[in-house]
């Protein structure tokens, strides 16, 4: 394990925000004074009414509750709009590089952004969205993306994106599970060159969501779609009719901002619901700091809106802030390994936030394509999504960022709203692979399976001891399920479901899920969803997933499928099943390695041994443990001799 330091350059140490002095300081103060701390840091935001509380909460079930800054009142909108048209009207909020790089870029300023929001907020009020209402995004990475939440927020509703890659039937349970009537989307969307279906998607998904009512789309390529009268309207038709002024609706800090889906390690997604007050000021506050951004920085986060990287650090961060927030329609790779460097020159990207699957991808195609580039601009990097391993830290810092620019890897996850556990490029020494440090008001702790608190150097369970604002609220339409996810398995700690280690400088390394969560390329995918897409089909009898080792998705999908009496494996059977789960779920569930089993290994009282899946995905098959539980030790003899992979 890489231990090398990378000490904070002197440059940075000097004009950053935070030096290591003011980390230590701050973070004590957050930590002793979480009132004053964050009443002082709510300034940074646009109130209509202050709040005079900060934290409200309780992770014990007798008075479990979660509000911060609950008597304060604004909008997230005005926040990352109306705020900053007197300074930086004429300045660009969107810059949106397009999927072919032959097309010209687009760039919307401060004021143009607030037109278009102001619009898109009238006509969802025409169509009878009022405050609260649920509107699901289903969108491609076009700014109209943006502008679609800035819209909802403007009014008070609450909006649900639902990542483009999902399929009809992911979007229609979403849809349900909120009880959305409408749905905001584009004839289709453009990546790497290929089409994708969306607005044909969405009327698939109808009937399996029969609660919606209204289809808006934006016509983003002029492919054609199928218009449904009285279901469907186009958006540019819709914005010419209203008005460009729309006032911004007061809101409680409390009141909910958003809806995203993610996966757990049971049951189907569960939607992650942000606050207003709390999750801006988390998203914009971690955005300020950790990327030490300053007004006029061009800065890319190169992931999707569809994703709670794009929620907090393409829109809601960065526009708070008054920044300049690069949007890219494409993918790494198209038309060649050398386009993310091309659009950091083509743009003059100071601040560049990706995925290590992207890097790794990257990294295999050569430095040709990186050292083709100037990349110049460049002063900060970021990672997240996953464990970033050394080699792909190394390649990052040394070949894309010419060993000038620190790499802050940032740990979080969608119930956390923001960064939790990261470096700051000008406050902590690097090493390759850690998380590092824990942000303001942040207060990890590691604990052994009995909830043991662990001191010193150690590794164990991740969890955090105590609220911070950006902290989700609750699962959607089930509250009971958030307590029970998240705060019983360690009594009076939010678990985060990551496996960590400390080491004796108190560096974080995150080690990965410790749940029966994948992470498939920085995504979360729940096994118990897979496993229930492959058992709807009518050939599968039992179906278990694991993750497995997998060179450039970090995780990948292994599935172990016993097939109905009289069905036959095959070849074209594997392929179909594994079309099947991307047709029920999305591409990035397919699985990567189906083995067919005619047994899985399970214990007396049927339940299927996960550990010993596991170490046969991993083709780790010296080292099964103890079998001798299992009710026919003989299935694991025929799972070993027919792995595949
Ligand atoms: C899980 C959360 C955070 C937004 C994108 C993913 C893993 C995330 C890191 C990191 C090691 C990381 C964790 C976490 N993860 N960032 N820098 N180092 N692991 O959000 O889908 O909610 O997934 O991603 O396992 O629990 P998500």
């Amino acid at each position: 394990m890489s231990e090398n330091l990378y000490p904070v350059p002197e440059s940075w140490a000097k004009t950053a925000r935070v030096d290591a002095a003011a980390y230590e300081r701050l973070h004590a103060q957050s930590l002793s004074d979480p009132d004053g701390f964050w009443l002082e840091q709510a300034r940074r935001l646009d109130w209509i009414v202050p709040p005079a509380t900060a934290g409200d909460w309780s992770f014990d079930e007798a008075d479990f509750r979660i509000r911060w800054f609950a008597d304060g009142k604004l909008n997230v909108a005005a926040n990352c709009l109306d705020r900053h048209l007197a300074t930086r009207g004429d300045q660009t909020a969107i810059l949106w590089e397009p999927d072919d790089p032959r097309e010209d870029p687009r760039r919307i300023t401060y004021r143009e952004l607030h037109e278009q929001v102001c619009r898109f907020a009238n006509v969802l009020k025409a169509e009878g969205v009022r405050k609260g209402d649920r509107v699901t995004v289903y969108m491609p990475m076009i700014p109209e993306a943006a502008v679609a939440l800035l819209a909802c927020a403007r009014i008070g509703a609450i909006h649900s994106v639902v990542f483009g890659g999902f399929s009809p039937e992911a979007l229609a349970g979403r849809i349900v599970d909120c009880d959305s009537r409408i749905v905001i989307t584009a004839d289709e969307g453009r990546r790497g060159g290929k089409r994708v279906p969306l607005k044909a998607n969405v009327d698939a998904a109808q009937k399996h969501a029969p609660v919606l009512e209204k289809v808006i789309v934006v016509q983003a390529t002029g492919g054609g779609v199928v218009m449904q009268p009285g279901r469907d309207l186009w958006y540019h038709e819709a914005a010419a009719k209203v008005s460009a002024d729309c006032p911004a609706e007061p809101m409680g800090a409390e009141d909910p901002l958003f809806i995203l889906y993610t996966s757990g390690s049971t049951g189907k997604p569960k939607g992650v619901l942000h606050s207003s007050g709390g999750y801006l000021l988390w998203a914009a506050y971690t955005h300020e700091v950790v990327f030490d951004y300053r007004p006029g920085q061009v800065y890319w986060c190169a992931a999707d809106i569809g994703w709670v990287t794009g929620h907090s650090y393409i829109v809601y961060g960065p526009l708070a802030n008054g920044g300049i927030t690069l949007m890219f329609e494409g993918v790494p790779t198209w038309p060649d390994a050398g386009r993310m460097w091309q659009v950091v020159d083509r743009h003059q990207v100071e601040i560049l936030y990706t995925a290590p699957t992207a890097l790794r991808a990257l990294m295999k195609e050569g430095d040709g394509y990186v050292t083709a580039t100037s990349r110049t601009s460049l002063k900060l990097l970021g990672s997240v999504g996953e464990p970033i391993n050394p080699e792909a830290w190394r390649w990052y810092h040394d070949v894309v960022g010419e060993g000038r620019c620190p790499i802050v890897d940032t740990w979080w996850q969608t119930e956390t709203g923001g960064h939790m556990i990261t470096p700051l490029p000008g406050a902590t020494a690097l090493k390759p692979g850690s998380a590092s440090m824990p942000f303001f008001g942040i207060e990890p702790q590691l604990v052994d399976g009995d909830g043991a608190l662990l001191e010193g150097a150690t590794e164990g369970n991740l969890v955090i001891a105590r609220s911070w604002p950006g902290q989700m609220r609750t699962v959607w339409g089930d509250h009971e399920r958030f307590f029970q996810t998240y705060f019983t398995t360690y009594r009076g700690k939010y678990f985060t479901g990551d496996g960590c280690r400390r080491d004796g400088d108190g560096y974080y390394w995150i080690t990965g899920r410790v749940d029966d969560v994948i992470n498939v390329s920085g995504h979360r995918m729940g096994t118990a969803e897979v496993e229930s897409a492959l058992v709807l089909h009518d050939k599968v009898a039992e179906a278990a997933v694991v993750g497995m080792p997998h060179d450039i998705k970090g995780q990948g999908i292994y599935a172990y499928v016993t097939l109905n009496a009289g069905e036959e494996a095959s070849e074209a059977l594997r392929k179909e099943l594994r079309d099947w789960v991307r047709g029920e779920i999305g591409p990035i569930a397919t699985p990567d390695a189906l083995q067919f089993a005619p047994g899985l290994p399970k214990t007396r009282s049927g339940k299927i041994m996960r550990r010993i899946l596991r170490k046969i995905a991993e083709g780790d098959v010296s080292s099964l443990g103890d079998t001798s539980t299992l009710a026919d030790p003989a299935v694991v003899d025929d799972l070993v001799a027919n792995r595949v992979g």
